[in-house]
Parts: C-alpha cells; structure tokens; sequence
C-alpha cells in the first residue's frame, strides 16, 4: 500500500496527461484548467485510488473514477466561490473574479458534466452500481449546498442541523470517492460500506477543519481570504457553539452589524475568550474516532488501511 504522498503524485501524472477538455472553446475551457493547475490536495481521487489498492490494485477504472470526482469537485468549487462571494482559491483570484460571472458559471457546468463523461468509462459489470453511488451523492452535495446557503439568514441552527449541512455538502462526496474506488476494484460490499462511514466520518471532521481555518487560518496557507465565514455570516460550528456557551451575545449582535475587518476581528477573538478553538478540535477528534472504528472493521490487516489511518490524521490536524 503505497502513501498519500505517493498516490497524489501518481494522479497527478494522469491529470496532467488525461485531462479530457478539447483543444478548442478556450473561453470555456481555460477557466477550468486555471482552477485545476492551480493545485489543490487532490484528497478526494486520492481516496478513491487508495481505496481501490486496498481491494485488488489501480485499476483503469479507478483513474476514470479518481478524474470524475476531482473534476465533480472543482465544479462545486467554482459555483461555491460565486455562491460564497470569494476573492481567492488556491492562492490565486476565483474563477468568477478572473474570468466573469457567465465563465463561472458555464466552465463549472461543462466541468461537471465531463466528470459525469469520466464515470461513463467505467466497465459496464461496475457502471450501474458506481452511477448510483455517485447521482446520490451529487444531490446530498446540492441539498447541502442550500443549507448552507439558507443557514446564512436562519436566525436559529441547531449544531445538529450544522452537523448534517456538512454531511451532505462535503463529507458523503469524500465518502463515495472511497467507496467508488473500492467497488471498481471489486471490494465486498460490507467492506466499500465501511470505508464509505470512514469516510463520512473524516468528511465531517475535515469541514470541521476547513471552518476552523477559515477563521484562524494563514491566508498565505489556506489560499483563501481568511474570515470570509465570518463576513458572510456563515453558521458554523464556532458560531452555534459560542452561542451555545454564551447565548445571545449582545456583544455578538453588534459586532455583526460591523464592517469587514472590525468584524471579522472582534469575532475571531470573542471565539478565542471562549475557548471555541479548543471545543472545535474537541469534536474534530470525536468524528476521528468514528471513522477510525470504521476503518477497523474493515476485512483486511491493519498494516494495509495504515496509508488511510494516516492520511486521515494528516488531514484533521492539516493547515491547509
Ligand atoms: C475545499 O475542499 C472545499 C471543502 C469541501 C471544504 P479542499 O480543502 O479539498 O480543497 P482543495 O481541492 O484541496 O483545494
Ligand atoms: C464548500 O464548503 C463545500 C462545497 C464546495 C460543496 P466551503 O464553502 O466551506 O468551502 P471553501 O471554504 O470555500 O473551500
Ligand atoms: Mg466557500
Ligand atoms: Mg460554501
Ligand atoms: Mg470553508
């Protein structure tokens, strides 16, 4: 079982070589290779990969599904960005703040639908069963979406209902890229079942993560403009659990109505007067456990799901 850094390294030869956009229609196309060769963690094909060398080997099957879940995910990028109102991405302008609205809009849907082009390549014995997993998954990843977007004006969200949002909006695409890699090796069921809650697990954690950063985060690290939750009135994990600590903070209630900096640095540091900080990392480590159990369960040495134990860790502790 090869590492993380290994297998990341293997996509990326492949992406650079297999991307499938044509030669022609740059408006359209050029914008989808700026986000890509912008870089990026490639966790998700990563998983997929790993998950189908656990099971049998990396398959071709396995890079149709890797390509089709990193393309389906910078789709979701782009349209997020326009959704979030985001400046930068990978430390470079948004594609809607580069090329226009229309471009963001148009090379996210041709993005998308290529994604869809990359799964049809799996072999037909797999295909029924991959198309499922992932149009199931598309939807969750939409229903989140609006979530997330209708939390920004819900004056009460619950943490469950928190927790759920980021199930659907990042945590199952995470899931199914392992699940995906592992059905396409041939994996039994109950194993490619359990990676995929390995997977929901960690997802959930990772969004976690990503809130945590956006706020306390290194903008020359994360390669996004931090505290851009804060100025959207995002309702995070950081959000609902001062409110859970502190109830309605007056102090909150004016700092919202703040502009830009003065906000997003009064928040930031009301977070820290409450120790925000350490219950996100708190919980961070609970979803760790979840998955982990999962990951145990799982029909094959422990050596062999080492490389996944790891990734797993890396990415909950990740700066970026
Ligand atoms: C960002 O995902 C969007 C979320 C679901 C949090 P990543 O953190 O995986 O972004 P890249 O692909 O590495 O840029
Ligand atoms: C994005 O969540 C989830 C999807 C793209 C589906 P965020 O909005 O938190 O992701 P970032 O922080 O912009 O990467
Ligand atoms: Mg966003
Ligand atoms: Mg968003
Ligand atoms: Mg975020």
């Amino acid at each position: 079982m090869r590492s993380f850094p290994e297998i990341s390294i293997l996509f990326e030869q492949y992406l650079k070589t297999d991307l499938p956009f044509p030669g022609h229609q740059e408006r359209l196309y050029e914008p989808c290779r700026y986000l890509l060769d912008a870089g990026g963690k490639r966790v998700r094909p990563a998983l997929c990969l790993m998950a189908a060398e656990l099971f049998g080997g990396i398959n071709p099957d396995a890079y149709h599904a890797a390509m089709a879940v990193e393309l389906f995910h910078n789709f979701t990028l782009i349209h997020d960005d326009i959704m979030d109102k985001a400046p930068l991405r990978r430390g470079k302008p948004t594609v809607h703040a580069r090329y226009g609205l229309t471009a963001g809009i148009l090379s996210g849907d041709v993005m998308g639908i290529f994604a869809y082009d990359c799964l049809g390549k799996i072999r037909p014995e797999h295909l029924q069963k991959v198309f499922r997993i992932f149009n199931k998954t598309a939807i969750e990843v939409c229903e989140g979406q609006q979530w997330d977007m209708d939390f920004e004006e819900q004056e009460e969200v619950s943490i469950d209902e928190y927790l759920k949002m980021i199930e659907l909006k990042t945590s199952v695409l995470l899931a199914a890229s392992l699940q995906i890699g592992a059905i396409v090796a041939g994996a039994p069921d109950e194993d490619a079942q359990h990676l995929y809650e390995f997977g929901k697990n960690m997802g959930i954690a990772f969004q976690l993560q990503d809130d945590y950063l956006d706020t306390f985060g290194a903008e020359d690290k994360i390669g996004k403009k931090p505290g851009g939750d804060i100025r959207a009135n995002k309702k995070t994990f950081l959000t609902l659990k001062t409110r859970e600590i502190a109830g309605a903070l007056p102090v909150m209630e004016a700092l919202m109505q703040k502009e830009e900096e003065e906000k997003v640095n009064g928040v930031r540091q009301l977070y820290l007067d409450f120790n925000i900080d350490e219950h996100s990392k708190n919980v961070i480590n609970q979803y760790a456990e979840y998955s982990f159990a999962h990951l145990d369960k799982i029909s094959l040495p422990g050596e062999r799901k080492e490389p996944l134990r790891q990734l797993a860790a890396w990415l909950l502790n990740r700066q970026y």
